[in-house]
């Protein structure tokens, strides 16, 4: 086991609270909404057999995995900084024999990596987080070996025809007015980790974060769909499981359920999304 620091106190606090427990208990959920975002993660990150692979903010694993398969002989580690999420991790891991997929408990941004130890890092949406991220991306630059690859997949600011933040939108008002509690103030935690979700939205803030540490930075956008479930019965059980103490009496489901009607496809309940897909090699004068 390796000894680890926690700089990033408040996404710590966040992810280790309700919030991370929330990821952890509905970890296929999350995989289901955003695993549209794979195919242009996978493809760019061109994993082959004999890699060494680290996954930032790997959550409950699920790309970790999958990068551990396209690297066998090789390896994927992931690190989390969520102790419930690292844990849902390593079940899953076991129950799905994937021997080449390990987990470590962690703030990457300071994580006592061993310099060079990976060929490549990736990062499903687990790099919004960090309060100092040029410092992040150098701790991630050191532990990749020379020419080393970054690939990762983070939300694009919305435009004005983005449905997610309308349906969002909609969904929280009538929620808010068909609940006799409101919904109350959002956990300081929440709040922290949904302001930070923004934090590469914009391209120069990408390039900011990285330009220290990696060179051939490339950002691209993907246009994917967030799947919220099945039906818009299960989308709101779903929607409504992040507060299950919450009572929510039937005509406010049903307004909820019409919310969802519009986007619901013979795929599921689906809203158009956006996210950046970033690539860059490791500086050859990064992490020294
Ligand atoms: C939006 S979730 C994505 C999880 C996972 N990549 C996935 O696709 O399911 C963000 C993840 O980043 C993790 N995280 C946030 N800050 C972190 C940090 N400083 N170091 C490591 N992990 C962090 C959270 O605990 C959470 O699991």
């Amino acid at each position: 086991m390796t000894l680890s620091v926690t700089v990033n106190h408040r996404q710590a606090h966040a992810w280790n609270g309700p919030l991370g427990r929330h990821w952890a208990a509905q970890d296929r959920r999350f995989d289901a909404m955003l695993g549209e975002a794979d195919e242009a993660l996978f493809a760019a990150a061109a994993i082959g057999p004999g890699d060494r692979v680290l996954d930032i903010g790997c959550g409950a694993g699920a790309t970790t995995r999958t990068a551990a398969r396209l690297a066998a002989p090789g390896h994927a580690v992931g690190v989390d900084i969520s102790a419930p999420l690292v844990d849902r991790a390593r079940e899953r891991t076991a129950a799905e024999r994937v021997p080449g997929a390990t987990f470590e408990l962690g703030d990457v941004q300071a994580y006592p990596f061993r310099p060079g130890g990976f060929d490549v890092a990736i990062s499903r949406g687990g790099v919004m987080f960090f309060e100092d991220h040029v410092t992040a991306f150098a701790n991630v630059a050191r532990a990749l070996r020379e020419r080393g690859r970054l690939v990762f997949v983070c939300p694009r600011r919305p435009g004005p025809d983005a449905e997610e933040g309308a349906a969002l939108g909609l969904f929280a008002r009538r929620l808010a007015k068909g609940t006799r509690s409101g919904g109350g103030d959002p956990d300081p935690g929440d709040r922290a980790a949904h302001t930070a979700m923004a934090s590469l939205s914009e391209p120069y803030r990408i390039h900011a974060a990285l330009h220290r540490s990696f060179a051939h930075i490339a950002v691209n956008p993907v246009d994917v769909h967030t799947h919220w479930g099945d039906s818009p019965a299960d989308a709101v059980d779903f929607l409504l499981s992040r507060a299950p103490e919450r009572s929510v009496p039937a005509a406010t489901r049903a307004a909820l359920e019409s919310t969802l009607r519009p986007y619901a496809t013979s795929r599921g309940v689906r809203t158009r999304a956006g996210v950046w897909l970033v690539t860059a090699v490791r500086r050859d004068d990064a992490g020294v």
